[in-house]
């Protein structure tokens, strides 16, 4: 009887110890916890992995391998295809990304540079670097995420370029996302430029080379002036354009004169050697 007493005394001591450890421990134990789930539910590469990103949202994990199982081939799965690390069904458009049809390249992986270059032929590794684009190129590959957005149903992200095995965003694409702002406001600015110096009537011939001239609606804008043709050098551009310009705006210095031309003249001619 002492000896039993002796015993649940022993163990009742050896529980008190582990409980004391795991509450100085607990964080780091729980993280343990969650690196082996994680390895564990990783080590089947071919099924999405969800990951609790709030109380309220699991996100769904794609590895390569997991996302190619939706490339169309078997018409009673769905169509998923990714861009920029985001993952959509895409199987109501079958009859544009089902196999043999024009855009079953994109199902399944993740080609976001073929958006841009428009080359559907050749995957590999590389399909999804979209770092040698222009800033302009990486806006319209904004764009069509949006377009992804609106009109078919996200269901997660894929691992690698874009986000990591975590699914937290990637230096890569933090550095994208910079890139694509950039060139938002560029974008922007251009307009206002546009709206403020529109653009001149452009023409060319082979015996008069190119003329440029101005109109009450050259540039597409409507206005009750009409102004004078100048080369437009717009800040952080290496050309010009022709503008047509305001009395009032005629001495900017980003805009020069035509050579022989009268700076008065509503109409140039050059001549590109
Ligand atoms: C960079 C080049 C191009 C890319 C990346 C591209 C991509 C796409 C994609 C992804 C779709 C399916 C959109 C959806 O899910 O509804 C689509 C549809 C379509 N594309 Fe393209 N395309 C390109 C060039 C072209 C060109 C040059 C033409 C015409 C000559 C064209 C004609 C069409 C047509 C007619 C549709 C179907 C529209 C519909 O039925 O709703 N595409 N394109």
């Amino acid at each position: 009887m002492f000896a039993v007493l002796k015993h649940l005394f022993k163990l009742q001591f050896l529980i008190i110890l582990i409980a004391v450890f795991a509450g100085i421990y607990y964080p780091q134990i729980l993280e343990k916890i969650k690196s082996l789930i994680f390895e564990i539910s990783s080590s089947s590469d071919n099924e999405p992995i969800a990951v609790k990103f709030s109380a309220e949202n699991d996100i769904q994990l794609f590895s390569k391998a997991a996302l190619a199982k939706f490339n169309g081939e078997n018409e009673d799965e769905p169509i998923y295809l990714s861009i920029l690390g985001s993952v959509y069904d895409v199987s109501k458009g079958r009859k544009h990304y089902g196999t043999g049809c024009s855009y079953s390249y994109f199902a399944g992986k993740d080609a976001s540079k073929s958006f841009i270059t428009g080359e559907f032929q050749e995957f590999d590794e590389n399909s999804d670097d979209v770092m040698a684009l222009k800033p302009s190129e990486v806006l319209s590959l904004y764009d069509w995420k949006k377009f992804y957005d609106k009109e078919y149903i996200f269901k997660g992200l894929s691992i690698g370029r874009f986000y990591d095995k975590n699914g937290a965003k990637t230096e890569y694409h933090h550095k994208l996302d910079a890139i694509a702002n950039q060139a938002l406001e560029d974008k922007i600015t251009s307009n206002k430029n546009l709206e403020a110096y529109p653009s001149c009537n452009i023409e060319w011939s082979e015996k008069t080379g190119t003329r440029v001239w101005c109109t009450d609606q050259s540039g597409g804008k409507k206005r009750d002036w009409i102004g004078f043709p100048r080369k437009y050098y717009e800040a952080g551009k290496e050309d010009y354009r022709c503008a047509c310009i305001e009395t009032s705006e005629l001495n900017s210095p980003n805009l020069k004169p035509y050579e022989n031309c009268d700076p008065l003249s509503r109409t140039c001619f050059y001549k590109v050697e």
